[in-house]
């Protein structure tokens, strides 16, 4: 670690703490540890922190190194925001690797572990393939970790075939499961699709269609409190917010002429005459129960990138509204739909695989009736189906409770700041419930195992 120069403050800083927390050892008296004890697996820095430092390497993609600071939640969005960052998605891997060290039941003692977390920032290290220099090489993704593991202590990867391993993967499996044998690639890395890793579980922001190692998690969105007051005095002012626009879609896309959904969301909201007046009066459902919205549709326009690093940006707005559109862009799932949660801002989906089929774990797929609203896209772009007639038919008190449902998923989505305080601790987050429902997945599949042998 070249921790002379100043360049490199930062990443010593973080390497410093990382590894003096680990060798606190946490004793968590009140916590039950058994089934639940992970082991972190000692990686030379070149397969995560070393990575760091080539964070403006990549200028296509973006420069991200503004974004690690603060362990990867970014720069605060004002000097005197406790809970609010600049975070950048992609950092959810160092993010996942500082809260990991906190975690009460680690073991430095791999056999007695019942998972390996891995800490390799596997998509930050995809990007030399993805837009650098390895473009033409993007098979190799990965072997030379498979190889550091079998040729370092590999029994420890070998006493279960790698089955009680464990890494996180903040891009889309779209970006890593290129066929090994198509060469020059025609998007993306092979990670996934190497047999040497079929036995990994792996914590992704996006799974494919029909995953095999992975499971999804939620995005990293800009919320990290530190302390239950903050969170909940930000759920108090999600609940008492007023919701003057009836239904919001952040994001770009859709200027083309080709029609898809973002194109059929642009035309709904531009040249529907309710668009422009003031003070429409929307009579939910039928009856006598008619409420006044300021604005039927709000679009705030994130083309090229103006959103990803402004949550205000788009966070107002989704306080305002009753209803976030979450329609797919170049992949099925978005950030946005976390960020329109935990604004309390009922989602709206065009895609099972937007979410439904995804975050099983975070957003139980038997309550999607209960907090979010479906629309098959088809029906939208080729049918004529509009998509303010579906929302305005929505009985208002039926709105209320599913806001309400949106509502309590919140601490579930939210990624809380290292180092939090511990009321805050005994609250499940997106952290604590993937590592559960990590440790659950490798414990079925090792009993399986067993089973089979
Ligand atoms: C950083 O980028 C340079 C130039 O592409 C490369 O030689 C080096 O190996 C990279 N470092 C890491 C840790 O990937
Ligand atoms: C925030 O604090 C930093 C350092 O204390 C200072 O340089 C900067 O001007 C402050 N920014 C604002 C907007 O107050
Ligand atoms: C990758 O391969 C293509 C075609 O074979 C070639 O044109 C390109 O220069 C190569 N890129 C790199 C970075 O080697
Ligand atoms: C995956 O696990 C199975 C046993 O369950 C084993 O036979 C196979 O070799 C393992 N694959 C790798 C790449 O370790
Ligand atoms: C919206 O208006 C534009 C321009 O008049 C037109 O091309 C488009 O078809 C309209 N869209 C809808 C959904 O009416
Ligand atoms: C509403 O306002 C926008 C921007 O001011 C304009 O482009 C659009 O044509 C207007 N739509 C209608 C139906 O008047």
């Amino acid at each position: 670690m070249a921790c002379k120069t100043i360049s490199f403050f930062f990443f010593c800083f973080l390497f410093i703490s990382i590894d003096s927390i680990s060798s606190q050892q946490l004793s968590d008296t009140e916590t039950d540890c058994s089934k639940r004890w992970i082991h972190i697996r000692r990686l030379p820095s070149r397969f995560n922190l070393d990575l760091l430092t080539n964070c403006s390497e990549y200028p296509i993609f973006d420069n991200f190194c503004p974004y690690l600071a603060n362990h990867g939640l970014g720069p605060k969005t004002h000097n005197k925001s406790q809970s609010w960052y600049r975070s950048n998605p992609l950092l959810l891997e160092l993010i996942f690797h500082r809260r990991m060290v906190e975690y009460p039941c680690l073991t430095s003692d791999p056999s007695q572990a019942n998972a390996i977390y891995l800490p390799y920032y596997a998509a930050i290290d995809s990007l030399r393939y993805l837009y650098g220099p390895g473009v033409n090489n993007s098979m190799e993704h990965g072997l030379e970790l498979y190889d550091y593991l079998q040729d370092n202590e590999g029994w420890i990867w070998s006493r279960n075939h790698g089955a009680d391993h464990f890494l996180v993967m903040s891009r889309p499996a779209l970006d890593f499961s290129q066929s090994v044998d198509v060469n020059p690639p025609i998007w993306g890395t092979s990670f996934l699709e190497l047999p040497e890793f079929y036995n990994l579980t792996v914590l992704i922001v996006e799974g494919r269609a029909w995953p095999w190692q992975e499971q999804a998690v939620p995005y990293l969105t800009s919320f990290h409190p530190p302390n239950l007051g903050l969170l909940e005095s930000w759920i108090k002012r999600v609940k008492a917010s007023k919701r003057t626009t009836l239904l919001l879609f952040a994001g770009g896309g859709g200027a083309g002429s080709s029609p898809n959904i973002r194109r059929s969301i642009r035309n709904e909201c531009e040249n529907n005459s309710l668009s422009n007046s003031s003070d429409v009066y929307v009579n939910n459902g039928g009856g006598h129960d008619y409420y006044k919205m300021r604005k039927v549709c709000d679009i705030v326009d994130c083309s090229n990138g103006v959103c990803e690093h402004d949550p205000v940006r788009y966070m107002r707005p989704m306080l305002r509204a009753t209803f976030c559109l979450q329609p797919p862009g170049d992949t099925p799932t978005r950030r946005s739909t976390f960020d329109g949660i935990i604004a309390g801002c009922i989602p709206v989906f065009f895609e099972e695989q937007s979410a439904k089929s995804q975050y099983g774990w975070h957003l139980p797929e038997e309550m999607y009736r209960d907090f979010a609203v479906f629309m098959p896209k088809e029906d939208i772009v080729f049918k004529g189906l509009r998509i303010l007639d579906v929302l305005m038919g929505i009985p208002r008190d039926e709105v209320r409770r599913m806001r309400e449902r949106v509502i309590e998923l919140i601490p579930r989505v939210v990624y809380r700041k290292h180092g939090s305080s511990l009321d805050l601790r005994a609250r499940k987050d997106a952290f604590d419930i993937a590592v559960e429902g990590a440790l659950q997945r490798i414990h079925s599949r090792l009993k399986a195992r067993d089973f089979d042998q």
